[in-house]
């Protein structure tokens, strides 16, 4: 079996903050191989349609702002365990909440700007990592 592939971004607060090549340095360190990565501005609306999922949740509109609101860079990362091991990597969704070390517990400000996003499922991680990368921006 292949190893598994999870989708990373690391979100517009960590380019802001100068953190991509932090955040960069640790999931390297934490043994993932970089299969795609780039920088790109969502629109609204492309937000929107990444994070459908979340579109009853009162914090939606909110989420979709500060998502288009700068450049963010979304990674294809493999790893075995690489979506259990990612969202260990980065630590809870609330900062407060985060284990010590964590991506989150080290830079994120609140609950929603949590620095970087990853996949909670392989099938989430599937349709996530071709809502920004072909098949063939994936390189072995
Ligand atoms: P992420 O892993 O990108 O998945 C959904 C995002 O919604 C989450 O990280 C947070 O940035 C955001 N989020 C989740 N819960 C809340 C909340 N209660 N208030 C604001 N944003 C939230």
């Amino acid at each position: 079996m292949p190893p598994q592939r999870t989708l990373a971004i690391l979100k517009p607060d960590c380019v802001h903050q100068h953190l991509i090549g932090e955040v960069l340095r640790r999931i390297q360190e934490a043994d993932f191989t970089i299969r795609a990565l780039r920088m790109v501005r969502l629109s609204k609306a492309e937000a929107e349609t990444f994070y459908a999922v979340h579109r009853e949740r009162p914090f939606f509109d909110e989420l979709t702002d500060f998502m288009s609101s700068g450049p963010c860079v979304p990674a294809v990362l493999e790893k075995e365990n690489a979506i259990v091991d990612f969202r260990s990597l980065i630590g809870a969704t609330d900062p407060n909440e985060a284990e010590d070390g964590t991506v989150r517990a080290d830079f994120a400000s609140s609950v929603q700007e949590n620095i970087v996003h990853g996949a909670d499922s392989p099938e989430n991680a599937e349709r996530e990592a071709a809502f920004f990368f072909s098949e063939r921006e994936l390189v072995s």
